[in-house]
């Protein structure tokens, strides 16, 4: 008998260490845990498992019946639409939860895809929508999972979420980045999809510490809290995500930005 408190969560940036701590977590929860990425043997190694293998005298340390890894890039729809897509025995339905935590990476240049949120969203969005359509879903809860965003601390207009000292570094290093998040942001607020977005402030550290959380509601443009602090761990940002969204009370956060700070 399949137990309801288990949710199928898909992750898009497991690589990246907000990702992976809260897919570590899902994993070991027992959620059943969908991971697109572009090289599945990086994900395996760094949560510890291993195939078997004809060079390597290991034993082999095979991955959990629930995680499942799907080669592909969180920008394809084909690789999207395959991987929210959840077949039971009778019809099928959608993910319950999406954690997207897609970043770039830093070049002599700038970055090596200054768009990649919002390219992110458009595609995840464009492919929940025709998923709907396909399955006739459109209608029911069985479409609608709860996207969870990974964006950044700097970014709201309506309340300051950075120490002052801060936002000169800010403005200097990160104006690509923020532009881009700020993009998936808007993008999340007018797509009526079901969303949450995850300020973090600057990633320092591997540690858990205790985590203040500043509340501003997205769509109805109100901040109901503040909370402003220098940094947090990326294992935090993913603690957070797991603990409030995938085994919390995740309706309280829906439409909301979570600003999260030590
Ligand atoms: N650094 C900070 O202080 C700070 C503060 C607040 C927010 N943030 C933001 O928080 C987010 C998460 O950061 P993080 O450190 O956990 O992750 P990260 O190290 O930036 O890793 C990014 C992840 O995105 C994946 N990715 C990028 N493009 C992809 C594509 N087209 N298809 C599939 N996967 C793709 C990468 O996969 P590969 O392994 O294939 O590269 C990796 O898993 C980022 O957006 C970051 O900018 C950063």
């Amino acid at each position: 008998m399949s137990d309801a408190s288990k949710k199928v969560i898909l992750f898009l940036g497991a690589t990246g260490g907000c990702g992976l701590s809260a897919l570590r977590r899902s994993l070991a929860a027992g959620h059943t845990c969908i991971a697109l990425c572009r090289t599945p043997r990086k994900l395996l190694l760094l949560l510890g498992y291993s195939e078997p293998s004809s060079t390597s005298p290991a034993p082999p340390n095979p991955p959990p019946p629930n995680l499942h890894i799907l080669q592909g890039n969180a920008h394809s729809g084909s690789s999207l639409l395959h991987a929210l897509t959840v077949s039971g025995s009778f019809s099928a339905h959608l993910v319950d939860i999406v954690v997207t935590s897609l970043g770039a990476r830093p070049t002599l240049k700038g970055m090596d895809d200054p768009h990649v949120c919002e390219r992110g969203v458009q595609a995840l969005l464009d492919a929940l929508q025709r998923l709907r359509k396909d399955h006739g879903l459109e209608e029911t809860s069985q479409g609608v999972p709860h996207i969870v965003a990974v964006s950044s601390t700097g970014l709201s207009e309506r309340t300051r979420d950075l120490p002052w000292l801060m936002i000169p570094m800010y403005r200097l290093l990160l104006g690509t980045a923020h532009a881009d998040k700020r993009k998936m942001e808007k993008m999340l607020i007018e797509s009526g999809e079901k969303f949450t977005v995850v300020r973090g402030s600057l990633y320092a550290g591997s540690g858990e510490g205790k985590i203040r959380v500043g509340v501003e509601d997205l769509v109805k443009g109100v901040v109901e809290s503040t909370a402003i602090g220098y940094t947090i761990s990326r294992e935090d940002v993913g603690r957070w995500v797991f603990e409030e969204i995938v085994e919390g009370e995740a309706g309280k956060w829906v439409g909301k930005a979570a600003t999260i700070t030590y």
